[in-house]
């Protein structure tokens, strides 16, 4: 009897008055008419389930704090999904046979820089200056995901980033807005495809919006001093060129964003997001960050979090259930309206209609092979490749090892986890081509190759039997840095030094009077004052994915020509935090406003990488162009070796009454240039584009006067 009841309702639900089906259901109709139509059948309750993510599933994630839930209602919007095609199957089926109206249950998950196939963590993509290559990433990215039973995932993270000492600067594309927003974009676009309505693409998810990269002393979840001023001309204009990348989803963040936590701050969700940047996706909680609104003292109770958030333009909560708890009551006092309510359920039933979850609400489970594929394999070597930055080199490198004994020393050389990094997804040890493995294959026909870890990342372990083999060896490769665990969430660290077991091993190998190469695998500038000196040689992999071995062995061979860049400055100590590239400039120059105790140079800047061979800039012109100007400048490749050149363009507006960084990335492009050949790079200004700034409203201004455009060591000027 009941489910000839449930029967007749939902025939009743599904069709309209004239008996005709609902337009809803109709895959031709309009996506705005179907979201109406829906929203029209739909009872308070319904609705207020749309607007609740419910966390199915263990991750084992320690910083994930709310219990998982086993009891999930047909009805539920979302799920923070942990588990299989099949689990996922069992679900939607529910929620398609059971529920009254049949609405699918939209599926997300953190899949950050690969689902099972882990590519390089975001800071090192930043540092390979290939959006064409980083795009063709999360475009794989989203296929092994989207085809595992994933809708949504919780990327690109795209929060500028000044302090080390913030784990959270490894998710990040590093200091630079426009970088992040290049690279921000890239991510979107190779997320999403032409179509959400496909079994390769998933939706998107901004965030942490906005200012979270503020953290007051790189601590985590902490509060967060973002002048409008800052706010428009830092950390916005990454949302920005993502919003106009086409991103589907945004979510809010955890931090205070000047006395009102970003994630009830009608300021920075309505009103900028809304009117100003036009985002009409739909705006998701972060983790439990509805009620912390009572830990940062906004409030003492969950249901004034609770319509602060919604009121303020948060459509969906994740995990922490004070929506479904409060809303019905909020909206039947008043303190919600019911058009708040429409309004966020709506945007998340055209998502809904957009991944085509109505047509298609399961997951096949026959697609064979579906993680690290060899074109998967290829295109993470290439990554990790083009991201390594070679931030130091005497001449020792590229590698003469013909009968040479090479020594692999430190606590990197044998470990998978520590090259996958944070956020690692349904990534697995197994999976990591190990550092050794890579260089002992690299030089098999010519070197013999001996390993010692010396030291593990935070205890020495065996001193005597690393000098012993580096008093072998003929070169050292010695491998340091972090645990995955030591950036990314909750990864706030006092300072960016390395565990001093590390350095004391670099000392004590480097007794051996042989020449060592450090290679360090991190999530974090980190400081090398007392490293540097030591090494020979320094390549910075980053946490490079499965496939860094081989792209690591290739430049100490060199069979690759490194080309990476960093993306973020390395101070010379955490002393000098924060320290980026585009900063303002000083009241006064010379040695005042210096440190008197260390230098207050960087160790290494902003754009800093080198090469086995050198390229030389000539020539640099600007002529009148139709829209604006035309700059130009000729590369010549002056080595031995071809190379990639990242060619970095800045502008800077010396004097305006809003004082502007010293300088800004405005543009660049990645080359190829052979030997001896000169190519010709060209950097279009538009003046809006490339000339203005932002003021606190976030209104551009563009006042008369010189600039300077720079390009390698080169500078032009125009005035305008
Ligand atoms: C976490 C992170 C966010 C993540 C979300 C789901 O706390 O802040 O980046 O996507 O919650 O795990």
């Amino acid at each position: 009897m009941k489910s000839i009841l449930l029967t007749l309702c939902l025939l009743v639900a599904t069709l309209g008055a004239d008996g005709a089906e609902a337009v809803y259901k109709d895959s031709a109709a309009p996506v705005e008419s179907r979201v109406r139509d829906l929203l029209s059948r739909m009872t308070l309750e319904e609705k207020i389930m749309q607007l609740n993510q419910y966390y199915y599933g263990d991750d084992g994630n320690a910083n994930n704090l709310v219990e998982y839930r086993h009891d999930i209602p047909p009805t539920i919007g979302s799920l923070y999904f942990v588990g299989s095609v099949q689990e996922r199957n069992r679900l939607q089926r529910r929620a398609m046979t059971e529920s009254r109206l049949g609405i699918p249950i939209l599926f997300g998950y953190d899949i950050i820089h690969g689902y099972r196939t882990n590519f390089q963590i975001a800071l090192g993509q930043a540092c390979s200056w290939n959006p064409a290559l980083v795009e063709r990433m999360y475009h794989y990215m989203a296929r092994e995901t989207r085809r595992s039973g994933v809708d949504w995932v919780f990327t690109p993270m795209i929060d500028v980033a000044h302090d080390g000492r913030w784990g959270r600067i490894s998710e990040g594309y590093g200091e630079d807005p426009y970088l992040q927003g290049v690279m921000g974009s890239v991510a979107v676009r190779g997320l999403q495809g032409q179509s959400l309505a496909t079994d390769s693409t998933v939706a998107s998810c901004l965030k942490h919006y906005v200012g979270y990269g503020a953290s007051e002393a790189g601590r985590d979840y902490f509060y967060t001093e973002v002048s409008r001023q800052t706010l428009w001309d830092t950390y916005l204009p990454p949302y920005k060129a993502c919003i106009d990348a086409g991103a589907t989803a945004m979510m809010s963040a955890f931090n205070n964003l000047c006395g009102i936590p970003a994630t009830c701050n009608t300021y920075t969700l309505h009103t900028v997001l809304r009117d100003s940047l036009g985002f009409r996706g739909l705006v998701i909680s972060d983790w439990d960050a509805v009620p912390q609104l009572k830990n940062m003292g906004y409030t003492d109770n969950d249901r004034t979090a609770a319509a602060a958030c919604l009121n303020a333009g948060v459509d969906m909560e994740m995990v922490s259930a004070t929506y479904m708890r409060y809303l019905a009551d909020l909206v039947n006092d008043g303190t919600v309206s019911m058009q708040t309510i429409d309004d966020a359920v709506a945007r998340v039933l055209e998502l809904k209609f957009r991944l085509g979850l109505f047509e298609n609400p399961y997951t096949r489970n026959d697609y064979g092979q579906l993680y690290l594929t060899p074109n998967m394999m290829e295109c993470a070597s290439q990554l990790a490749a083009q991201s390594m930055v070679l931030l130091k080199n005497d001449g020792l490198l590229p590698l003469d090892t013909v009968g040479k004994k090479i020594a692999m020393i430190g606590p990197v050389a044998k470990d998978a986890r520590s090259l996958i990094g944070n956020w690692a997804g349904y990534g697995r040890d197994e999976d990591v081509d190990l550092l050794y493995h890579g260089i002992a294959r690299e030089f098999s026909n010519r070197s013999e190759v001996r390993y010692a870890q010396g030291c593990d990342f935070t205890e020495t372990t065996n001193e005597t039997e690393a000098m012993e083999l580096a008093r072998w060896a003929d070169v050292v490769v010695l491998c340091l840095g972090e645990k995955a665990a030591w950036s990314g969430e909750n990864g706030s660290r006092s300072t960016i030094a390395l565990p001093r077991c590390q350095e004391q091993l670099l000392e004590a190998v480097k007794r051996s009077g042989k020449p060592v190469v450090v290679v360090l695998a991190n999530g974090r500038p980190l400081e090398l004052c007392r490293i540097e000196p030591l090494a020979d040689a320094i390549i910075e992999v980053w946490q490079p994915g499965v496939n860094g071995a081989s792209a690591l062995a290739g430049i100490l061979s060199g069979r690759i020509n490194p080309s990476g860049k960093l993306a973020v400055t390395f101070p010379y100590s955490t002393g000098q935090i924060p320290i980026y590239y585009n900063r303002r400039k000083a009241s006064r120059g010379g040695n005042q406003g210096r440190y008197q105790d260390i230098t207050s140079n960087p160790l290494y800047s902003f754009g800093h990488g080198l090469s086995y061979t050198e390229y030389t800039y000539s020539n640099a012109r600007i002529e009148q162009a139709d829209q604006g100007w035309m700059a130009t400048v000729n590369v010549t490749n002056t080595g031995q070796r071809a190379g990639d050149e990242v060619v970095l363009w800045f502008v800077s507006d010396p004097f305006c009454t809003i004082t502007r960084p010293e300088r800004e990335l405005r543009h660049f492009e990645r080359i190829h240039i052979n030997p001896g050949e000169t190519k010709t790079c060209h950097f279009e200004i538009l003046p809006l584009r490339d000339l203005a700034f932002p003021d606190e409203n976030g209104k551009l201004i563009l006042e008369p006067g010189l600039f300077h455009i720079s390009v390698g060591d080169k500078m032009l000027d125009i005035n305008i």
